[in-house]
């Protein structure tokens, strides 16, 4: 029985192939998103696998079922693309990789704070070209300096762990205190007192109604002048319209982001013989003190393999009728 497996890029199928030499899954690769128009690709597959950015919307769940898929295996812990209700309801399990390597996406938030700081990218650049000017390129110490973190799940706490080493004060916020980080010198505090005290602020709780646009013009006001603002959790945490106009007035001091509002249409692609409509990431790139990366803050071995090695096991306990461990629900 053939798994269609969506959205691959050479590296999925280089892991997947790897962790499925045990299993001997069928699995039938293919680089289109799953959406309404390609749906069709997963004919003869009772099993699909997506990510990310696929369509599980009801229309496409529908779809699915008539070509008698039973069983969609994200290669992700987020769920928020797929309609669970519409789903059940039409019997199909759903399954995902809880947890991989939150020190990966940790790591990525701190090489982007390093980089925005210290401007290692254009140093780099610089020196290629011969340039071995210093002019404009001035960080600040981390020592001491005051880390607002929000959210203090797996990866906020590796992040507080790893902001602790370098000496900062480190603030958190979430809904659930986290003892072991009080224990090592985390203090909790209000959102607005994390707001207002923070140099540097970096975002590690899910997107949800209550954290949509948490960072927006009102809470913006809030914090010091020049604070650098992280974010490698989910795009639409932060309001990027009010974002730009507080770059443009200089409140913030830099802008490192590895997910964006609008990614679905950007990320994962290579469009650079391609005129971007997006004017809001356009205008995002043109300011020297904003750093892009395109959601790679998952993206090392480590969390590659623990990816592909709960996925291959994922399908594999459908296709022997056995409990899915990782199975959501509603
Ligand atoms: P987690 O579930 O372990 O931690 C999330 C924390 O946020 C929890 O402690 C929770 O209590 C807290 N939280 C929930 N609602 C909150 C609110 N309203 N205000 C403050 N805190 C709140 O999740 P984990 O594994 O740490 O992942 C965090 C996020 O990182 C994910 O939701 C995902 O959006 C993002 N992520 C990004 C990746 C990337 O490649 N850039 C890869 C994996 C995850």
């Amino acid at each position: 029985m053939n798994v269609a497996v969506f959205s691959t890029k050479s590296y999925d199928r280089d892991y997947l192939n790897r962790f499925n030499q045990k299993n001997g899954l069928e699995l039938v690769y293919f680089e289109a998103q799953l959406n309404i128009n390609t749906a069709a690709l997963a004919d003869g597959s009772k099993a699909i696998c997506v990510f990310v950015n696929d369509d599980l919307s009801a229309v496409v769940l529908d779809k699915l079922h008539a070509l008698g898929v039973e069983l969609i295996a994200l290669r992700c812990a987020g769920f928020n693309n797929v309609d669970l209700k519409r789903a059940a309801e039409l019997n199909i399990d759903v399954v995902r990789v809880p947890a991989y390597s939150p020190r990966a996406v940790a790591e990525h938030a701190v090489a982007l704070m390093l980089t925005a700081n210290r401007k290692t990218h254009k140093a780099y650049n610089r020196v290629r070209e011969h340039n071995f000017s210093l002019e404009n390129l001035v960080g600040f110490d981390m020592l001491g300096k005051t880390v607002g973190v929000i959210g203090t799940g797996k990866i906020g706490d590796a992040f507080c762990r790893i902001m602790l080493g370098f000496g900062c004060r480190v603030l958190a916020f979430d809904v659930y205190e986290n003892e072991e980080l009080k224990k090592i010198g985390v203090q909790y505090s209000d959102v607005n007192t994390l707001f207002a005290e923070s140099d540097i602020l970096s975002l590690h709780c899910p997107l949800t109604p209550e954290t949509r646009h948490i960072i927006r013009g009102e809470t913006i006001a809030k914090m010091k002048d020049g604070v650098m603002i992280v974010n490698t959790s989910r795009g639409a945490l932060i309001h990027t319209r009010d974002t730009i106009h507080a770059l443009k007035k200089g409140k913030i001091g830099h802008l490192a982001i590895d997910v964006y509002e609008q990614e679905e249409e950007l990320f994962f692609r290579d469009l650079s013989n391609e005129i971007i409509q997006d004017d809001e990431i356009a205008r995002l790139i043109s300011f020297p003190n904003v750093l892009i990366t395109a959601h790679q803050g998952f993206f090392t071995q480590e969390a590659l393999s623990q990816i592909a090695q709960t996925t291959i096991n994922n399908i594999s306990e459908f296709m022997d009728g056995a409990e899915l461990t990782n199975r959501i629900s509603e």
